[in-house]
């Protein structure tokens, strides 16, 4: 599907390009001065946080460290359950360093809880989250989230590392998809 295509697929544009790109900025700074020196490290959860990751890495005035990790929630259709199992680990031993786990979405939270369970259990100097996009239902588990780029509606969104079926991970905005691609 070219891009012209996978564009018109798309019922409304929630946020733009440069929107992204401006708001990414501001966090990265806040994330540089919060550690004020002190060596942070980013992990990223695949797949949908590797735009964030690639451009919030690139807006930071120095360098930073990066790991990743993969998981699969167990739940019923699109909904999390909470169950977690781990499908990539970090390569890195994270004790006595500061975390930032790096995501694109927060829906229900459920997901983001365990991961930072999990890490906090290696026992890190510290963990905090920065995620691009949370949804209203976050809210539900209290999952204190220090940088979040955007609080959108509860509407399925794709585009800028999110996906429909592994599809519009690519596009530079974030949007609903149209009923017809779902039909
Ligand atoms: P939680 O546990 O916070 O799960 O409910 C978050 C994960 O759910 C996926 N998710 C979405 N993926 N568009 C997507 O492409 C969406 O609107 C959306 N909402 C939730 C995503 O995998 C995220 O990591
Ligand atoms: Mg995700």
């Amino acid at each position: 599907m070219d891009a012209e295509h996978m564009g018109a697929d798309l019922e409304r544009v929630l946020i733009s390009e440069e929107e992204i790109q401006r708001r990414l900025g501001e966090i990265a700074q806040d994330i540089w001065d919060h550690y004020a020196g002190e060596e942070f490290l980013l992990v990223g959860v695949l797949k949908g946080a590797v735009l964030v990751m690639a451009d919030l890495m690139r807006a930071f005035p120095g360098s930073a460290p990066m790991d990743w990790m993969a998981v699969s929630s167990y739940g019923s259709g699109t909904k999390s359950s909470g169950v977690v199992r781990i499908l990539k680990d970090l390569d890195t031993d994270i004790t006595d360093r500061h975390v930032v786990i790096v995501e694109d979405i927060i829906d229900s939270g459920l997901t983001l809880s365990w991961i930072r369970a999990n890490l906090e259990s290696r026992h890190p100097k510290s963990v905090e989250i920065c995620t691009l996009l949370r949804k209203p239902d976050a809210a539900k588990v209290a999952i204190d989230c220090r940088w979040v780029g955007f609080d959108i509606p509860n509407d399925f969104v794709v585009g800028y590392g999110l996906d429909y079926d592994e599809r519009y991970r690519n596009l530079r905005v974030i949007g609903t998809l149209a009923p017809h691609v779902y039909s």
